[in-house]
């Protein structure tokens, strides 16, 4: 196993004991955190009426920090495939969009998630909906076959994001589009970006809106914008890292899972959240595939 399998691997251990306690993450204060109601999460990323009547399952554990499909102009027979699907919030919402003759597909490398996922889609009564295994850097779905790629809050989390943009070029049918709600960061520490914990919270790997967008442009794809953007201050930083960091042990690597960092320390919240604040936002990126 290689340093990018690793982290993998670290990641996808991470949310197996993220959906199995139910806990939010990528900027969404957990659902056990004071005041916060279960749902919270799905609500603050801008749901709205688009998750009316969906499994509670889905929705309490959706871990995303948007809703790529917001305003996306899907049609009722498109193919819709959503990188990192999680627990499924996205499948059922796109499922809605593209009605009976369209499809869905979800990947996700996390069998817990993709349990769950599938059971929340036949909770939900979908039978056009797919869940696979797989890895966003090497998606198991032939090329050119996609109306739409969404993704929410997955693509920070990976050590191969170039791999990915490459990824989504293929997968797309000539005038495909992208919509992806995504964390990104500006100048974060040396120590920020060396915690485990904070790389699976969704902080640690991000790349600047900048490095994105030139990813997503070297991948061959065009019309590549920002069109949402929500900055998160200091109180909001706290709650979504509070929501992971409680597990912390000195003697465990951040995460509960076996990292080749070895110990890592206990993390200073407030030091955490002062040096983050400001420089992390949800962007939502959109981008077309060349017809
Ligand atoms: C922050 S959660 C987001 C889940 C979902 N998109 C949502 O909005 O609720 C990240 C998800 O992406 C998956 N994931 C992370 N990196 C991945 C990768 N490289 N390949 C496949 N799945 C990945 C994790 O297993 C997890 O289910």
């Amino acid at each position: 196993m290689d340093d990018k399998d690793q982290v993998r691997k670290s990641v996808s251990e991470f949310y197996t004991k993220a959906v199995k306690a139910g806990t939010g993450c990528c900027g969404v204060p957990a659902a056990d955190e004071p005041a916060i109601a279960k749902g919270f999460a799905a609500q603050f990323a801008g749901y709205g009426d688009d998750t009316a009547g969906l499994p509670a399952d889905a929705v309490e554990n959706s871990f995303g920090c948007g809703n790529p499909l917001a305003f996306a102009g899907v049609r009722p027979g498109d193919v819709v495939l959503d990188l990192g699907s999680g627990a499924g919030i996205d499948l059922l919402v796109a499922a809605r969009k593209v009605g009976p003759t369209g499809r869905v597909i979800g990947v996700d490398m996390t069998d817990e998630m993709i349990d769950r996922a599938r059971a929340n889609v036949a909770q939900a009564g979908f039978a056009n909906v797919e869940v696979r295994k797989g890895i966003i850097e090497d998606l198991p779905v032939e090329s050119g076959t996609v109306d739409w790629v969404i993704s929410n809050c997955v693509i920070n989390l990976s050590p191969e994001k170039d791999r990915v943009f490459a990824e989504i070029a293929r997968v797309l049918k000539p005038g495909g589009r992208m919509r992806v709600s995504d964390i990104v960061v500006e100048d974060l520490p040396g120590w920020v970006r060396a915690s485990v914990a904070l790389y699976a919270s969704c902080v640690g790997g991000a790349v600047s809106e900048a490095e994105y967008a030139a990813g997503l442009r070297r991948a061959g794809l065009i019309d590549v914008e920002v069109v949402e953007r929500f900055p998160y201050g200091e109180e909001m930083v706290k709650g979504f890292i509070a929501s992971e960091v409680p597990g912390l042990e000195p003697s465990t690597c951040g995460c509960g899972c076996s990292c080749s960092e070895g110990p890592q320390p206990p993390l200073d919240l407030d030091a955490v959240a002062s040096e983050i604040a400001g420089k992390i936002v949800s962007s939502k990126f959109a981008a077309r595939k060349p017809a």
